[in-house]
């Protein structure tokens, strides 16, 4: 399928079906995804439904991992309008400098919230929706997230940075939350 095909699909497509987020501690999160070898139409249909599947949550970051698809794929949009999706196929990160706290939350964790300390300022390299490559410098909440999202992408989850018994604690509480039907208007909170 031609990329022009491919734009003219993307366009005519009015809704994409929402994708179902794995929660924690799923052992699915652990798994190490895969290499894209081809950016092909499949995978720009993944991005696109990984998107609809991202502001719908809402959230403003999500990697393939979460939606059990175990791929080197992620989305992000940390504008404030939800109007600068930004795509990342085979992330790598060239440099990090610098130490940053932030408060990171996960839509695989929901509710939870918690100071997660990370390189400031990073150099990364990725492909696009398209297939081109391209290399950006990241500062911020976006350098936070594409850290994040990255991790996901090696079965990491921002939690594996705080304690064992915060850890453990946010891991019965998120347990309980499940068992008791995933209530989104009823999330876990931080222990
Ligand atoms: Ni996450």
């Amino acid at each position: 399928m031609s990329l022009l095909e491919l734009a003219f699909e993307h366009s005519s497509e009015p809704v994409v079906s929402l994708l179902d987020i794995l929660y924690y501690p799923d052992a699915q999160l652990r798994r190490n995804a895969a290499v894209v070898e081809n950016v092909d139409g499949t995978v720009a249909s993944l991005v696109d439904q990984m998107l609809e599947t991202m502001y719908a949550a809402p959230g403003i970051g999500l990697a393939a991992t979460q939606v059990n698809v175990h791929q080197r794929v992620m989305v992000i949009d940390v504008s404030e309008e939800n109007d600068t999706p930004q795509t990342f196929i085979n992330p790598e990160i060239l440099t990090a400098e610098g130490e940053e706290e932030m408060q990171e939350g996960c839509l695989s964790i929901p509710g939870v919230y918690e100071t997660v300390k990370r390189p400031a300022l990073i150099r990364v390299a990725a492909i696009d929706r398209e297939g081109n490559p391209f290399e950006m410098d990241a500062d911020g909440l976006l350098a936070v997230c594409i850290q994040h999202e990255i991790d996901h992408l090696n079965g990491k989850l921002f939690v594996d940075y705080l304690s064992p018994l915060k850890r453990n604690r946010i891991r019965k509480r998120m347990e309980k939350w499940i068992r008791d039907g995933a209530n989104p208007d009823d999330l876990p909170e931080r222990p």
